[in-house]
């Protein structure tokens, strides 16, 4: 008997596909090893990740502007790679807090740069709550905006996705709003994201 795992994280996958994976296992497409011990410069993978991004462009609807990078690490990894890569030491930016991922996502932050603006605090509610719009306090001159869409711990989501317009200091305060969106599940493909702002988001093995 198949079980459904209806946990936050994993998600079921079809009979077929496991089956096509069992069957290509031992010998992928002909070459007589796995896909994961051949060569990640062979025509043959390099193919593979081809149509994987293409298909997967398709799924999330992601613009031919847009790069698609397939990242180690995680979301976890893309706690520490955000303040990194888009702060300064000296930035300041905003966190919203709503739970255990973005807890664990402004910690990091509080490592890497000069100043974390807690834009919104949800501990009144012991987090079971999510802020609205017009109740963040964004700073005028963060990096980046960072928020947990769903937190898949506490079980809450956004009904909204917050943009800089919500922000009082509109049009000099932070274009960049980083996502959260880990899990296709429960968030990278169960929604549309508007993409008029900068945005970048993030998933496990994944950043979108
Ligand atoms: C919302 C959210 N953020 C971050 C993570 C951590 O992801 P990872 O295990 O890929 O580091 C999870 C994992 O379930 C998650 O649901």
């Amino acid at each position: 008997m198949r079980v459904f795992n209806f946990a936050a994280g994993p998600a079921t996958l079809p009979v077929e596909v496991l089956e096509q994976v069992r069957e290509e296992l031992t010998d992928w497409h002909g070459c007589g090893m796995s896909v994961m011990e051949v060569s990640h410069r062979s025509k043959a993978f390099v193919a593979a990740a081809q149509e994987a991004e293409q298909l997967l462009r398709e799924l999330l609807a992601v613009p031919a502007h847009y790069k698609v990078l397939f990242l180690q690490g995680g979301a976890t990894g893309q706690f520490a790679a955000i303040p990194m890569n888009i702060a300064r030491a000296d930035s300041t930016v905003d966190y919203l807090n709503t739970g255990a991922w973005s807890k664990k996502a402004l910690l990091e932050a509080r490592r890497l740069t000069g100043k974390v603006n807690i834009a919104a605090d949800e501990a009144a509610s012991n987090y079971t709550t999510v802020p609205a719009g017009e109740a963040l306090r964004l700073s005028a001159q963060a990096a980046y905006v960072h928020y947990t869409p769903n937190e898949t711990i506490g079980g809450v989501e956004f009904p909204y996705v917050p943009t800089p317009q919500a922000c009082r200091w509109w049009p000099t305060c932070p274009r960049v709003f980083c996502r959260d969106r880990s899990r296709s599940r429960s968030s990278l493909s169960s929604t549309r994201v508007p993409r008029r702002t900068r945005s970048r988001g993030t998933g496990s093995g994944h950043c979108a």
